[in-house]
């Protein structure tokens, strides 16, 4: 195997959360970091020439049957080793230490107390600080050749170390932002201790991820569908910018888009990249699909039949073809099972297009996640509002103009939710909150304006915060931008009468309402 382009730290997961969020603290350090199973042989693992290994966090106690667990080999590799939290225990347990159930267990913040060995991975730290706890057994005895250079009120072994075997072991979370000085810790692992070099940078991601396209791509041909959101157009311009005029980008324009969306795709794509971009102005077909259609879930099997009908249509023409480029993040593919096989497999029948139509995948994103993708597409040059615009549904305002949709009734909401993003932004509200939005229901509600009492649709703001979209808080917008978008909504937006602000988190509710 030909040695890795970057110094690679490997992170062992125990806990898929706990994982990830170390995983991305490395590379924020600059250190490139790949998530692997527990399952996977040692062998495989140093096969890879890892700098070092991060043993993570995860929610099982040392003492319960099948307890997941390390190669002990491992530890004698003369690769250094970080256990964290459940790593630091296991570290403990498999080299002869003691893990006990003790009773109280430490949750939150509690403080760091170091015992006055020094340890290279707290140069940079003061006597005491606060660090992020949770644990219910903690370690009570450190292995024979190790030494206890911290503790809490709660874990008399916080932190321990054998230095001449370049293992650690932390009982506290240094990858959690409570955790005040816990990224200096990492990188003490990563640069003092692992002697990583810190290359992991956007531009270096560019250019592998650039010549990465290259080698598969050859001279062929690559189709690539934008939506408008940030994934496919970092996609696109890595590989645009890997293989130029081999390149033709699709644009589907649904006519359920948000408004100034597909003239910010063309006027980037087209205009700035200079890329061939096929804009299919494909509303009216949309629309009379959706005619008279009041089921969510009909809506958005129409959406995508026919989304995949317009794409198909168009990629015909494109008659050479090859390859076919995919968002794909690095998040996908970890929770897909970890494995590459897995991966290929669920993402082997492309998006549900036609079988005769055998794309292989060009999928650029692969390694990234979320935050380096927007930071690449910075580096990049996409606009700010292509690179931080909040997630959109697949089928777009189709599931939030509530029952049956008409041209009329989409105009609305799209005024209305333009309101609703200017004006969060303009609070500058935009990055924090995971999505805010309008939602049009099918009620209409009594009003009065002038001398007239008038009839018309409200329109219901919904905002809130997520870190994933699978849990979800209602925003606490403050009072005066509420206020600013009602009256602006209600005297700009004609048809609506009445503006209300959802204030139901995820569970019981959903973010969209249909
Ligand atoms: P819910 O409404 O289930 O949404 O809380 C969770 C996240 O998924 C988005 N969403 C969709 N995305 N096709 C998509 O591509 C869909 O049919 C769809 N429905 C919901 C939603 O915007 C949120 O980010």
């Amino acid at each position: 195997m030909d040695a890795p382009p970057f110094d690679t730290v490997l992170v062992v997961d125990f806990g898929a959360q706990y994982a990830q969020l170390i995983a991305r603290r490395v590379r924020e350090a600059h250190v490139y970091s790949e998530i692997v199973p527990r399952t996977m042989p040692l062998e495989e693992m140093l096969a890879r020439r890892p700098k070092g290994i991060i043993l993570s966090g995860g929610p099982a106690s040392v003492h319960v049957d099948d307890a997941p667990s390390i190669d002990v080999a491992l530890y004698d590799a003369g690769v250094p080793v970080l256990g964290i939290c459940y790593g630091a225990q296991l570290v403990a347990q498999q080299l002869g230490g003691e893990v006990r159930h003790t009773g109280g267990g430490e949750y939150g913040a509690t403080s760091l107390r170091l015992t006055g060995d020094t340890s290279p991975l707290f140069g940079a730290l003061s006597d005491e600080q606060v660090v992020w706890m949770s644990h219910g057994d903690a370690i009570t005895s450190a292995p024979e050749g190790f030494r206890v250079t911290a503790a809490t009120p709660g874990a008399p072994v916080a932190a321990l170390e054998d230095r001449d075997r370049a293992v650690y072991g932390v009982q506290f979370h240094p990858e959690v932002a409570h955790t005040e000085r816990g990224q200096e810790v990492l990188k003490a692992f990563l640069y003092d201790v692992c002697g990583c070099r810190p290359s992991w940078t956007n531009s270096s991601i560019i250019e592998q991820a650039v010549a990465e396209v290259r080698t598969q791509v050859g001279g062929e041909r690559v189709l690539c569908g934008l939506s408008g959101g940030v994934d496919s157009a970092v996609a696109a311009a890595l590989v645009h910018k890997a293989v130029g005029d081999q390149l033709t980008c699709v644009f589907v324009d649904t006519g359920l888009m948000r408004e100034g969306e597909a003239d910010q795709v063309t006027e980037t794509f087209r205009g700035q990249f200079h890329v061939d971009l096929i804009h299919v102005k494909a509303a009216d077909r949309f629309l009379a699909a959706l005619d008279d259609i009041a089921d969510p879930e009909r809506k958005r099997k129409i959406i995508g039949e026919t989304f995949i009908r317009v794409f198909e249509e168009v990629a015909r023409d494109v008659e050479d073809a090859r390859f076919l480029v995919q968002g794909t993040l690095y998040p996908d593919i970890v929770e897909s099972g970890g494995s590459e096989n897995a991966t290929i497999k669920s993402h082997h029948n492309v998006g549900g297009l036609p079988d005769d139509m055998q794309f292989e995948l060009v999928e650029p994103l692969r390694n990234l996640f979320k935050d380096e993708v927007r930071a690449v597409g910075e580096e990049l040059g996409l606009p700010e509002e292509i690179v931080w615009r909040q997630p959109f549904p697949g089928p777009g305002l189709a599931v939030r103009v509530v029952g049956t949709i008409t041209t009329e009734r989409l105009d609305v909401l799209r005024r209305a939710d333009a309101i609703v993003i200017e004006e969060v932004k303009r609070a500058g509200l935009y990055r924090q909150i995971w999505q805010s939005f309008a939602v049009l229901p099918v009620v209409r509600t009594v009003g009065v304006m002038g001398d007239g009492r008038t009839y018309e649709y409200p329109i219901v703001v919904r905002a809130v915060t997520s870190d994933d979209a699978m849990t979800a808080d209602w925003a606490r917008l403050p009072a005066e931008v509420l206020e600013r978008i009602s009256s602006r909504i209600i005297n700009e937006v004609p048809g609506v009468n009445r503006v209300a602000y959802d204030i139901t988190s995820k569970p019981p509710g959903t973010i969209e309402w249909e």
